[in-house]
């Protein structure tokens, strides 16, 4: 199982994990706006170790689209499939929300291909 960290908590989670999910799960209010759809930001996190290197289409297209490339990390298309430490930016608490979001699905949605960076470069090179 691989060990996930947290804020500086660390908890064993089921291999496969959906990232956003195990942080909730460790009790923590982190955002996810739309659903775990890639569209909001809001699951963003910071990683501190095992950043994946591969992205699904929609999470290198937003970040991509939000300016936040090689800075975060969107938690709702991240599975925890090996240790990682990350840091949580968004939560009900330091947003104000009256609530987290919608629920987010155990799967990775809207696609569950995950490509490597250049591979995603390749297909949109920036201008
Ligand atoms: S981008 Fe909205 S929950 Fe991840």
């Amino acid at each position: 199982m691989p060990t996930l960290t947290v804020d500086g908590r660390s908890v064993d989670v089921e291999h496969g994990s959906k990232l956003v999910l195990a942080i909730e799960a460790l009790g923590i209010d982190i955002g996810h706006r739309c659903g775990g759809k890639a569209r909001c930001t809001t699951c963003r996190v910071e990683f501190h170790d095992g950043e994946p290197e591969t992205f699904t289409r929609a999470e290198y297209r937003k970040l991509r689209e939000a300016g936040l490339l090689d800075e975060v990390r969107l938690s709702c298309q991240v599975l925890v499939e090996h240790d990682m430490t990350v840091e949580v930016l968004k939560t009900l608490q330091s947003e104000g929300w009256a609530d987290t979001g919608p629920a987010v699905a155990a799967e990775l949605t809207p696609e569950t291909e995950r490509l490597a960076r250049a591979s995603l470069e390749a297909e949109a090179p920036l201008a």
